[in-house]
């Protein structure tokens, strides 16, 4: 089986209880398994600490976004340099709930992605065309265009950090998946893209994860594509049950 990674965004789910509830499940099967696959959670920035205290090794904690200023005035949010501190070192940057309810632009995800790699961490970018996009045969340069806004300017030096997510919003939390073909044809073109802008072996290195409606019944024929290196899934990743089958650790 090829290595996969697999990331649960919680987005705004579950209580500390069905956190907890969640590790009792997952981790002694982890635990049996040694598993080569690399994957993580994204809960609330509350949940952090406990998620961080439950996960054990194989499990990477992760957060679902992350303030591009070190520390000042900004009420509400949390810097990268507060979750680094926490020992969190794994930020989803520009999901579209974020772009769309928090008016997050590509030059604020820019400024992001800038300050995770320069300080060491790991952004999951995400990119994305919408379903009208979609239908006007816009999504290769709708994806183009946010990946080379997203690491304008980051120094190549850092970018063998970087995991990119690509997620066609129509597929978000609405059962509709992208067919592996089209998911694995759409990330193979940003990989291309990704070479053009940096260099073939960067290109090659930086894994790009699938997003969008990803369940037990589907993640075994987008991981048969060979530019697919895993999946950011949000619903199915809730179920300990279901987190454990994405894994294929079932
Ligand atoms: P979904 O969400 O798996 O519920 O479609 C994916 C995401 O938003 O990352």
């Amino acid at each position: 089986m090829k290595k996969r990674i697999i990331i649960g965004n919680w987005k705004t789910n579950k209580t500390q209880a069905e956190v907890q509830a969640f590790f009792a499940e997952v981790n002694p099967v982890l635990a049996q398994k040694k598993h080569a696959n690399w994957c993580g959670v994204a809960p609330v920035f509350i949940h952090l600490p406990l998620v961080l205290s439950l996960a054990k090794e194989q499990m990477v904690t992760v957060a679902q976004d992350a303030n591009f200023i070190s520390t000042g005035a900004y009420t509400g949010t949390v810097s990268y340099s507060q979750l680094k501190d926490l020992g969190v070192n794994t930020v989803i940057i520009g999901h579209s709930e974020r772009r769309e309810y928090y008016h997050e632009t590509d030059a604020i995800v820019n400024r992001k992605i800038n300050a995770l790699l320069t300080n060491g961490m790991t952004p999951i970018l995400c990119i994305g065309e919408t379903n009208s996009q979609f239908e006007a045969n816009a999504t290769d340069s709708v994806c183009a265009s946010q990946l080379e806004k997203a690491i304008h300017g980051v120094d190549e030096r850092y970018l063998d950090q970087l995991i990119i997510a690509y997620e066609p919003i129509w597929a978000i939390g609405t059962g509709k998946t992208a067919t592996a073909e089209i998911a694995e044809t759409t990330i193979k073109k940003i990989r291309l893209h990704l070479s053009k802008l940096t260099n073939d072996a960067l290109a090659k290195k930086i894994p790009i994860l699938y997003g969008g409606s990803v369940k037990p019944n589907n993640i075994e024929s987008l991981m048969a594509q060979p530019n697919i290196d895993g999946a950011l899934v949000g619903g199915a990743s809730l179920s300990a049950q279901d987190f454990l089958s994405l894994l294929g650790d079932k």
